[in-house]
């Protein structure tokens, strides 16, 4: 769901983390969601996150392993992802990444109200080695 801009300042609330180009704010009523708010400009790490969400969010092997977004505003600036919280010994034990996820340090994961532990900072891919190799389709005329 791509939404106004002007909507999401009144759902703002404390802060709960910070990164090299978001800030990230508690969501105001919703507790099991946080808004991302982009201070770089173009906010490109918020449409990452966004358009990978899209990609996986109906595969039942990758899914479970990504912060569900929920909404992105028309800048990318506002991006809502469930609330994955700083994670414990035992939880970390048990993080799935896959390869092509980068970003792979311990505070890129988080876990959720009902104990999943999933990725919540996924802006860092590369992509280009798995998707080589896959034969390409002539097009008709
Ligand atoms: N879904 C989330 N739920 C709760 N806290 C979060 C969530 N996503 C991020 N955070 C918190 O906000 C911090 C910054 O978010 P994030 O790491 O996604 O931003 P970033 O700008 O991509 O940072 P980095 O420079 O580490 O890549 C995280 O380290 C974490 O503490
Ligand atoms: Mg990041």
């Amino acid at each position: 769901m791509i939404l106004e801009d002007g909507l999401f300042p009144p759902l703002m609330g404390s802060p709960v983390g910070t990164g090299s180009s978001r800030v990230v704010l508690e969501y105001f009523g919703q507790p099991d969601c946080v808004i991302k708010v982009g201070y770089r400009n173009p906010p490109i790490a918020n449409w990452t996150e966004w358009n990978l969400w899209l990609q996986v969010e109906n595969d039942p092997a990758l899914a479970p392993v990504f912060g569900r977004c929920l909404a992105i505003s028309a800048s990318g600036k506002f991006l809502v992802m469930e609330r994955l919280n700083d994670l414990t010994d035992a939880q970390a034990a048990k993080r799935l990444c896959p390869p092509w996820v980068t970003d792979k340090k311990r505070t890129a994961f988080g876990v959720n109200a009902a104990g999943d532990v999933k990725l919540r900072d996924y802006n860092q891919l590369a992509l280009g080695s798995f998707l080589s190799g896959i034969p390409l389709q002539l097009m008709p005329a």
